[in-house]
């Protein structure tokens, strides 16, 4: 089982990291898909912070359901590569100066800090309209199965979008300093992490062809999962090695940011995690043996260190 589960897991970063560089561009003369020059300083830019050793979990998840649904994964492959792009942008963004103000990511320094604010912020916009440019032409690309392309981009785009991470990120900002609140910080959680990460089941779901109660049951384990996901990362910030995570740990309590260890105290933030991350399990029941490896992997996700 164990083998089974790093042989499944190998194959599947394995796409990914895959298809990302043969989508992404290069140099200036070799960027086919861009449709003419684009400088090679944006390409370099560009990959700096994708090609910096992310976890790949959306990705990972977005093609492991794909399977589990018993759909094509090769089908699924630019998808999940173009939600990396997307989950990459919203990092470079959260780490700018306006935002999160952080100079480590993926080990390394952040994408403003070695390239400038200018550049981080047009990197990071690169990456959004890339991502769509190249699920488009995929879509395009496959006249038979248009709609449930075009259903996976539109599940992607509104979770991503102004009612999604957006959505999430601008209340965050305005919730600095603020007395920590359980509804507003729900909100929170559920936008700028969870709906990031219940996009590729949804997209998974659409280029699989599911039915509406596998799409149910995945809802509400990307829910679950993306609510956990955060209180760990929160978790993480309080008492995580920063060595091992690649960026700093502290910098929420430093920024007044409003996080379940702010609100409730790391106990509790510990048994609510459990807690949903039990409900997460549970969510796949529906799915039985077919979910072996969302099994296993979302109990990977729920001992992370890093
Ligand atoms: C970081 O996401 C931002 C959060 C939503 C907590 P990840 O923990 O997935 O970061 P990478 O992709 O591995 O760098
Ligand atoms: C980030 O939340 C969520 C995003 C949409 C990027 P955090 O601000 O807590 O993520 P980290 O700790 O910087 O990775
Ligand atoms: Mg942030
Ligand atoms: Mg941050
Ligand atoms: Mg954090």
């Amino acid at each position: 089982m164990k083998h089974m589960y790093q042989a499944q897991y190998g194959r599947y970063v394995g796409m990914v990291e895959e298809t990302i560089a043969a989508l992404l561009p290069q140099t200036q003369e070799d960027c086919p898909k861009m449709g003419g020059v684009i400088p090679a300083h944006l390409c370099e830019t560009m990959r700096y912070s994708l090609l910096a050793g992310g976890k790949r979990v959306r990705p990972v998840l977005l093609l492991a359901a794909c399977e589990m649904l018993g759909g094509d994964v090769e089908e699924a492959r630019t998808a999940a590569a173009a939600l990396e792009m997307i989950h990459t942008y919203s990092l470079i963004h959260d780490d700018l100066p306006g935002m999160d103000d952080d100079d480590y990511r993926r080990g390394r320094l952040t994408n403003h800090k070695v390239y400038g604010v200018g550049h981080a912020i047009l990197a990071g916009d690169a990456l959004l309209n890339y991502a769509y440019e190249c699920m488009l032409q995929n879509a395009l690309a496959h006249p038979e199965h248009l709609e449930g392309h075009v259903m996976a981009m539109n599940a992607i785009a509104g979770r991503a979008g102004v009612s999604g991470m957006i959505a999430g990120q601008s209340l965050d900002l305005l919730s600095e300093h603020m007395e920590p609140d359980a509804d507003r910080l729900a909100y929170i959680h559920a936008h700028k992490t969870a709906d990031l990460l219940t996009a590729p089941l949804l997209a998974a779901a659409y280029i699989a062809g599911a039915d509406e109660e596998d799409f149910r049951a995945l809802t509400r384990f990307g829910m679950c999962v993306g609510l956990a996901f955060q209180i760990d990362d929160d978790l993480l910030d309080v008492q995580g090695d920063a060595q091992q995570m690649g960026k700093q740990t502290g910098m929420d309590a430093q920024r007044g940011k409003m996080t379940w260890p702010a609100l409730v105290g790391v106990e509790a933030s510990r048994e609510k995690s459990a807690y949903l991350w039990d409900q997460a399990e549970d969510a796949l029941a529906r799915f039985g043996e077919s979910a072996w490896f969302m099994r296993a992997y979302a109990e990977k996700l729920r001992m992370r260190k890093k």
